[in-house]
C-alpha cells in the first residue's frame, strides 16, 4: 500500500501539502477574493495587510465559515510576508479605494507607493508565483508590479475585463430577459471610462446583440458599463467588492487549475492590437503558466479607434508613474 493510502485524509493533505494563494490587502475586495478562494477548497489562502488584527480577524472568520459551508482550506492572516512564502499566486488588492467624485486615476501616486512596496515583499517571498493585480488605477498598477518584480509579462497581469464584462453581461441579461449564463460579451481596453465594450463580439444564446436590441438601448448599456464602477461608488461611498473579488478569484482558478480559459485580462501588449509597451485589457488564454496566449479579436473600425483612445488615456496615467 502506498504511504498516501495508509494515511487518513487530513494527514494525507498535510503530507502532500496544499498549494497556496496569497491575497495582499484585507479590505473588502481582498477579503471577498479570499472567501471565494477558500470555498473552492483547492488551496490554502494567506491574507496580508499592514493593519494589525484586520487580516487575522477576517481570516479567522472565513476559516470558521468552512464548518458551515463545507470546505477545509486553511485561511490565515498576517501583517508580514513570511507566511506567504512559496505561494503559487499572489493577488494584489492593496491600496486606497475610490471615494465619490474621485476617478480611479486620482489614486495613482498613493497606490503606486503601496503596490511597489507590497510587490517587492511578495516577490521576495514567492519568487515563482504569478501576480494578479487588482489595485487601481489598474492598468498603471500592472506597470508598477511588472517594473518592480522584473518578472516576465506572462506572470504579471491584471483583473479588470472580467469585472467590466460582468457588468455589461448583467445589463444585457436584464434588457433581453435572457439568462446571464447565455450572454457572451467582452469588454476590452483600459479600466476607465474609455473602456471598450465589444458589441460586435456580443451574443445572447448565439444571436448577435445587434439583432436583439436597438442601437440606442445598446449605447445606453455601453455607457452604463463604462461608468459602472462609479455608479456603485456613488451609492456606497466606496468601490465595489463582490464582483471584483469574484472576478479575481476566477483568474486564480484559471491559473491554479490550468484551465486554459479565454478571459479578458490586463496584459502587456507588445504590438498586439497595434499597441506597444502598454498594459491593456484584451482576451488572453490563462493557464498554469499565467498568460499563455494573447487572443487577437477582429475589432470593427470604430471599436479599434475606441481601443486606441482608451490606450491614450492609459498612457497618460502611466506617464506620471515614478517606478520604471
Ligand atoms: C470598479 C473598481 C473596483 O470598477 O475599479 O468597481
Amino acid at each position: 500500500m502506498s504511504q498516501a493510502l495508509e494515511l487518513g485524509r487530513h494527514e494525507f493533505q498535510a503530507y502532500k501539502g496544499r498549494r497556496k494563494v496569497t491575497v495582499v490587502g484585507a479590505g473588502n475586495v481582498g477579503a471577498t477574493c479570499a472567501q471565494e478562494l477558500a470555498r473552492r477548497d483547492y488551496a490554502d489562502v494567506v491574507l496580508v495587510d499592514i493593519k494589525e488584527g484586520l487580516p487575522q480577524g477576517k481570516a479567522l472568520d472565513i476559516n470558521q465559515s468552512g464548518s458551515v459551508l463545507g470546505y477545509e482550506a486553511n485561511v490565515s492572516g498576517s501583517n508580514g510576508y513570511e507566511e506567504t512564502a512559496g505561494s503559487d499566486v499572489v493577488v494584489v488588492t492593496a491600496g486606497l479605494p475610490r471615494s465619490p467624485g474621485m476617478s480611479r486615476d486620482d489614486l495613482v501616486t498613493t497606490n503606486e507607493n503601496i503596490v511597489k512596496s507590497v510587490t517587492e515583499a511578495a516577490v521576495a517571498a514567492s519568487p515563482d508565483a504569478i501576480i494578479v493585480v487588482v489595485s487601481n488605477p489598474l492598468d498603471a498598477m500592472c506597470h508598477v508590479a511588472k517594473n518592480v518584480s522584473r518578472w516576465p509579462k506572462e506572470r504579471v497581469f491584471g483583473m479588470a475585463g472580467i469585472l467590466d464584462t460582468a457588468r455589461f453581461s448583467a445589463f444585457i441579461a436584464w434588457e433581453t430577459g435572457a439568462s446571464v449564463k447565455d450572454v457572451t460579451a467582452m469588454v476590452l481596453g483600459g479600466h476607465g471610462d474609455q473602456m471598450v465594450p465589444v458589441v460586435s463580439a456580443t451574443t445572447v444564446g448565439g444571436v448577435p446583440l445587434r439583432n436583439l436590441v436597438d442601437d440606442d438601448r445598446i449605447e445606453a448599456m455601453v455607457e452604463r458599463t463604462r461608468t459602472g464602477g462609479g455608479e456603485i461608488v456613488n451609492l456606497l461611498g466606496t468601490s465595489a467588492w463582490y464582483a471584483p473579488g469574484a472576478a479575481a478569484a476566477q483568474m486564480v482558478d484559471a491559473i491554479m487549475l490550468d484551465e486554459k480559459r479565454v478571459l479578458p485580462c490586463t496584459a502587456l501588449l507588445e504590438g498586439e492590437y497595434g499597441i506597444d509597451g502598454l498594459y491593456m485589457g484584451v482576451p488572453v488564454k490563462v493557464g498554469a503558466g499565467g498568460i499563455e496566449q494573447i487572443v487577437e479579436l477582429g475589432l470593427s473600425g470604430e471599436e479599434q479607434r475606441a481601443f486606441e483612445q482608451s490606450a491614450d488615456a492609459v498612457r497618460e496615467v502611466v506617464s506620471v508613474l515614478s517606478t520604471s
